[in-house]
């Protein structure tokens, strides 16, 4: 792999960030506001923000970024894609719950539903995120769709996950804004309470871990190279079988990426969208 030492700097950037972002929003509600509960009261809001960060935000990067992991290449692409479909899957789950949990607070409080910018973005994006779930699954897992649509659609699918990951970020920051405005009455959020800074960061930890994301998703050079080229590398390297790649894979992974792959992958380069 090209630049390894900066794909490792960048990615463990982004895991001890969105980390630190996991333990700000679970301090932010177990803390300063009310805890977790399900019973329509606040402490039930706050599973909205709780699962919001950790699944639609946290773990859709991971989703999104699963494929680039040099030490998942030995893994066969259907094998990926199962990861990939299901790591999307249970962020759409957690985003799911967080809604429920926002309407069934705001129902039993008798606040008006979607009043907002932030919850017309925010029930967009969950929408979009099902839609495309539902034809990521359509197109690239079930055996159905022609090669064709899956190579002219995979550009639009890619642009379209990193879009509505993107929304998402801006949605959460939206909402975080709202949240200390209507929670903190004395002392106010202008007037600059420990709460308000301490949630002023958790935000400015999920930018930074949006940017970290989108960085490392858009890197040419750390996309998964494509089967064949792994084949062709395996074969090189004396492996078994056209799924694992052998030890051609793990010099890659030791930053030494032979004149070998790079040729290999060069001329591979028009299969990368077909295989998809
Ligand atoms: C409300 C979505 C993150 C705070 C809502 C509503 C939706 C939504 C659809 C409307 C609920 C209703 O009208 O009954 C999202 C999405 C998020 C997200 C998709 C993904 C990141 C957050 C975060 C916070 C937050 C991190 C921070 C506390 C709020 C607040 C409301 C709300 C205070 C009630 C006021 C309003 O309707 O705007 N959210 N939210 N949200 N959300 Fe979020
Ligand atoms: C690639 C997002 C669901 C199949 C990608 C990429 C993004 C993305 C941003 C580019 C990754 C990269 O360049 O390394 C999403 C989102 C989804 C979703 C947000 C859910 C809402 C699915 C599903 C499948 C799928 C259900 C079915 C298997 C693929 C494939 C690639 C891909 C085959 C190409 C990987 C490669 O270039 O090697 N997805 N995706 N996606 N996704 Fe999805």
């Amino acid at each position: 792999m090209e630049n390894y030492k900066q794909f490792l700097v960048t990615l463990s950037s982004a895991g001890v960030v969105g980390v630190i972002a996991i333990i700000f929003v679970l301090r932010w509600v177990l803390y300063y506001q009310r805890g977790l509960a399900w019973d329509g009261g606040l402490a039930e809001f706050n599973w909205h923000p709780v699962l919001n960060v950790c699944g639609f935000i946290i773990l859709q990067g991971l989703a999104i970024i699963v494929y680039r992991l040099p030490w998942s290449w030995k893994y066969s692409k259907l094998t990926m894609k199962f990861i990939h479909a299901s790591l999307n899957l249970v962020a759409f789950i957690f985003a799911v719950v967080a809604t429920v949990a926002v309407f069934d607070y705001h129902n039993a409080a008798k606040i008006p539903n979607m009043y907002s910018l932030h919850s017309w973005v925010g029930l967009a994006a969950v929408i979009l995120y099902c839609l495309q779930l539902v034809l990521g699954v359509s197109l690239y897992l079930l055996p159905f769709a022609p090669m064709s649509w899956r190579a002219a659609l995979m550009p639009v699918h890619v642009y379209s996950g990193l879009f509505i990951f993107t929304s998402v970020i801006a949605v959460a920051l939206m909402g975080i804004t709202e949240k200390l405005i209507f929670a903190l009455t004395n002392p106010k959020y202008k007037d600059s309470p420990p709460e308000a800074i301490f949630v002023n960061v958790l935000g400015l930890l999920l930018v930074l871990y949006g940017g970290l994301i989108l960085w490392i998703a858009t890197r040419q050079s750390w996309k998964r190279p494509s089967d064949q080229t792994l084949h062709t590398l395996h074969s090189n390297g004396g492996g078994e079988d056209d799924t694992k790649v052998g030890p051609a894979l793990s010099q890659l992974s030791d930053g030494a990426e032979g004149d070998s792959f790079g040729e290999v992958r060069r001329r591979n380069n028009k299969f990368d969208d077909q295989v998809n």
